[in-house]
C-alpha cells in the first residue's frame, strides 16, 4: 500500500522568532522534530521580504534535512535573487509560488496564463534545472485545465494544488464536490503526463480527510494548522515542566 507523503511546513516557527528578535524558537529544531516524527520532508518559504525564514536558515535547515536523508522543499518567488539562492543551495526540491500582486490569480496560484508570468516562470525553471540538475521543481497552481495544460510546455516535475478555496469552503461548511470533481481531473492529467500531484494551503486534520479519502494527492504541505495545533498539545506540558520548577524553590521570605 502506498501512502501520501507529508511535507511540514516551519515557517509559522520562525514567525515567532522573528516577532521577537531571538534565536528562539529554532527552525533547526523544528526541523529536527518533524523529521524525527517521520515527516517526509521540510518545506520553508524563503519570502523577499524575509518576514520569517532568513537566508542562514536555508542550509541549517537543510543540513537537519540531509541528516535525516530527507528532501528540503525550497518555497520560493521566480526572482533573479531567489534563482540564485536555490542553485546555491541545491533543495532537492523548488516550489515556485507568486511574491506579488500581479503574479497570482484571485484564488492565490502562479498566474500562468498571463504570458508575461509564464515566460518568467519557464525561464526560471530553466535556469534552475541549468544550475541544479537534481533539484526538482514543482509549480504552485490551482487545479483548473487550462492552467494545467499549460504547466505542461514548462521543465518542471509536479504541481502544487493551491488548496485555500477548498479550505476555506469546508470551514464555512459550503459543498466541496466541485473542488474535488476538479482535483480528480487534475490529478489524471497531470499523472497521465508523468507530474506529481501534491497540494497544500490551509489545510486542518478535519479538512485534509476528504482529500485522503479522494486519494489524488501524492503529497500533502501543511504549516499554519500543524503550528497553531501544536501550541495547545505542547503548552499543558511546558506549564507543567514550569510548574514542577516553581515547586522545588520554596519562597523565602
Ligand atoms: N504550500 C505552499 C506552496 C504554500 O505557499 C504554503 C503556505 O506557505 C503551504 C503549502 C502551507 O500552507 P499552510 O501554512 O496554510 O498549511
Amino acid at each position: 500500500m502506498k501512502f501520501a507523503r507529508l511535507g511540514v511546513n516551519i515557517d509559522h516557527v520562525a514567525t515567532l522568532r522573528q516577532q521577537r528578535g531571538e534565536f528562539y524558537p529554532e527552525v533547526e529544531r523544528a526541523a529536527e522534530v518533524a523529521l524525527a516524527t517521520g515527516a517526509h520532508q521540510i518545506t520553508i518559504h524563503l519570502r523577499e521580504d524575509r518576514r520569517h525564514i532568513q537566508d542562514r536558515d536555508v542550509p541549517v535547515v537543510h543540513n537537519m534535512c540531509q541528516k535525516f536523508g530527507n528532501p528540503l522543499n525550497l518555497e520560493m518567488g521566480a526572482s533573479e535573487e531567489m534563482i540564485q539562492i536555490a542553485i546555491k543551495e541545491r533543495p532537492e526540491w523548488v516550489c515556485l509560488v507568486p511574491e506579488k500582486r500581479e503574479e497570482r490569480t484571485t484564488e492565490g496560484g502562479l498566474d500562468i496564463l498571463d504570458p508575461k508570468n509564464f515566460e518568467r516562470i519557464q525561464k526560471a525553471c530553466d535556469e534552475i534545472k541549468k544550475g541544479s540538475p537534481k533539484t526538482k521543481i514543482s509549480l504552485f497552481v490551482e487545479a483548473d485545465e487550462e492552467v494545467l495544460q499549460k504547466c505542461l510546455f514548462i521543465k518542471a516535475d509536479a504541481v502544487e494544488i493551491h488548496t485555500g478555496e477548498y479550505a476555506k469552503d469546508f470551514l464555512d461548511k459550503k459543498d466541496l464536490i466541485h473542488h474535488l470533481q476538479r482535483y480528480r481531473k487534475g490529478c489524471l492529467k497531470m499523472k497521465s503526463h508523468g507530474w506529481g500531484y501534491h497540494a497544500g494551503h490551509g489545510l486542518t486534520f478535519e479538512s485534509l480527510l476528504p482529500l485522503l479519502q479522494e486519494g489524488d494527492f501524492e503529497e500533502y504541505n501543511i504549516g499554519h494548522w500543524i503550528i497553531a495545533e501544536s501550541v495547545f498539545i505542547g503548552m499543558g506540558h511546558v506549564i507543567k515542566e514550569m510548574l514542577t520548577l516553581i515547586n522545588q524553590h520554596p519562597l523565602k521570605g
